[in-house]
């Protein structure tokens, strides 16, 4: 009887201990950040990956190279200096042979992955220019006309471009932003599921899952930083192995899972590749005393989601909820008002076979490592804070927002975009952050930091 008491006692001071332990955040105890633990990964070769990447065939249907030529100009500027036909087209296209023999152009990663900096090419650096805010069924390179015309007079190049004409057919009217400067990539891969079976990957010409209306804005996550991620994408739910994701862009066009097992066996090599990435130099001059007490503050005030640097650094990889983070709340929202694609997902192919991926949402998003964060801006899962001294004072963030996207300028002291603040937002390259999702609200953890603490750190997080 006394013994039993004791017990209950014990573990009533140990819940209440653990309660205080919790109370780190100062939140409750369903509230704290939550490690992800790594999963197992597959080596490869990274010379091969990149040689995949940017010549391979891991889409096997695209526009006849013979008509793509008559509508894009040649393209004299081969950033990647690539040869043959490669060497003709826009550094985000591949030209590859098509299962029947015709050569096609098909756009790549670097669509989204790379971007030109300062006249210079960045693989890796997500691109931010892209205008999905005019993108619509009319942008269908080859219009109804134009593929009847291709039907009638060349057959076969007709049959080589046929699955992705039935891609952009699924999906184009369906991604459109409502501003310029982010990416509708998470929709796009949701319009390609509902057409897929889970497990043969087969094209259903009808969606089999219900398509929620509307789209969630992202940025772009820089390659670089993969290495150090146990969780992909802003939500770290993608666990597992990491090339299954990586290849996800393949079911624009797969024919089916044999299809997919052959382009899988590539994506060691490319993982490898992503992982060889190194954040680009900040290129202005850094004053080293600063960014000296920068990093003591950073230390202090940041580290503890976002790491430590240099030779000894570590990354915690942490997941932060949102009653601590606070930042829009659509993008993983919408995988629990959504679920039939994370269980399509997780029941499908992908989440099969020798090399198992699976998606793990989390009502939060990860806390980013910094690396090379200089030249990522925007900022925010959303992208919409345009510089990192905005980032680090909330009051400073504004509403509406334009940039030179023709002539891009870059702030190296502000460390972002050169931006206007506008009255008014009706235009779509003005960045309306009271639209839905499109919010500039939350992580305000540099609001407390005095103007030159925040100086400080900003010239801190220029050397990462
Ligand atoms: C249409 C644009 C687009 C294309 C094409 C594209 N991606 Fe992405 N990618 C994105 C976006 C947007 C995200 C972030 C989505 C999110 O986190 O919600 C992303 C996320 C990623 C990530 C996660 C990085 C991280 O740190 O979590 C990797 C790696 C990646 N993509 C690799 C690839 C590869 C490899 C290809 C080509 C086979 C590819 N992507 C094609 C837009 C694209
Ligand atoms: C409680 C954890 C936490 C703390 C403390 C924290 N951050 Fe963050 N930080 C995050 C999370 C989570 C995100 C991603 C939020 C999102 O995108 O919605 C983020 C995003 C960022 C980004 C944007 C990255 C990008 O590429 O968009 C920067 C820069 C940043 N933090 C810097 C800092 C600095 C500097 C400090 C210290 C003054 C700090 N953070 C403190 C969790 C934290």
């Amino acid at each position: 009887m006394y013994r039993n008491q004791t017990i209950v006692i014990i573990s009533f001071i140990s819940l209440i201990a653990s309660f205080a332990f919790t109370n780190d955040f100062s939140l409750g105890i369903l509230e704290k950040p939550t490690y992800i633990p790594p999963s197992k990964q597959r080596q490869g070769d990274s010379a091969k990956g990149y040689a995949y990447l940017t010549t391979g065939d891991y889409l096997k249907s695209g526009m006849p190279y013979s008509y793509f030529k008559v509508f894009y100009p040649k393209d004299k500027r081969n950033y990647l200096n690539r040869t043959g036909k490669d060497a003709l087209v826009p550094y985000d296209f591949n030209v590859v042979r098509a299962p029947n023999d015709v050569d096609v152009v098909v756009p790549t990663c670097l669509q989204c992955h790379a971007q030109v900096f300062d006249g210079k090419l960045y693989v890796g650096l997500g691109n931010t220019f892209q205008d999905f805010s005019n993108i619509s069924n009319a942008n269908n390179p080859v219009s109804d006309f134009g593929a009847k015309v291709m039907k009638t007079f060349s057959p076969k190049q007709y049959k080589a471009a046929l699955p992705i004409f039935n891609s952009f057919d699924a999906v184009l009217g369906g991604m459109q932003t409502e501003v310029r400067g982010v990416n509708s990539a998470d929709k796009l891969a949701t319009l390609l599921v509902a057409h897929r079976d889970p497990q043969t990957l087969e094209w259903q010409k009808k969606p089999i899952l219900e398509i929620p209306k509307g789209v969630i804005p992202t940025d772009v996550p820089a390659w670089w930083l993969l290495k150090k991620k146990n969780g992909m994408f802003y939500n770290g739910f993608g666990r597992g192995d990491f090339g299954k994701f990586l290849m996800l862009s393949n079911i624009l066009t797969v024919k089916d899972s044999s299809e997919a097992r052959e382009v899988n066996s590539h994506f060691g090599d490319v993982l490898a590749y992503i992982k060889s990435i190194n954040p680009p130099k900040y290129p202005k001059t850094i004053d080293a005393s600063l960014a000296d007490e920068g990093k003591t503050v950073f230390v202090n005030n940041c580290s503890k989601c976002h790491g430590t640097y240099g030779d000894k650094g570590s990354y915690p990889n942490l997941l932060i909820p949102e009653s601590i983070i606070k930042t829009d709340s659509l993008l993983y929202s919408s995988n629990q008002q959504n679920p039939q694609f994370i269980d399509w997902f997780n029941k499908s192919w992908f989440a099969q076979g020798e090399n198992p991926a699976r998606l793990e949402p989390f009502d939060g998003y990860i806390a980013p490592p910094l690396d090379g964060v200089w030249i990522t801006a925007p900022y925010l899962h959303n992208g919409s804070v345009p510089t990192l001294h905005a980032l680090l004072n909330s009051k400073e963030r504004p509403v509406y927002w334009k940039r030179n996207f023709k002539k891009p300028q870059y702030d190296y002291d502000k460390v972002g975009w050169v931006y206007e603040r506008v009255d008014n937002p009706k235009r779509r390259i003005v960045y309306n952050t009271t639209l839905p999702g499109y919010s500039n609200r939350g992580h305000t953890f540099g609001d407390k930091l005095t103007e030159p603490e925040r100086q400080a750190v900003i010239e801190y997080l220029k050397t990462l």
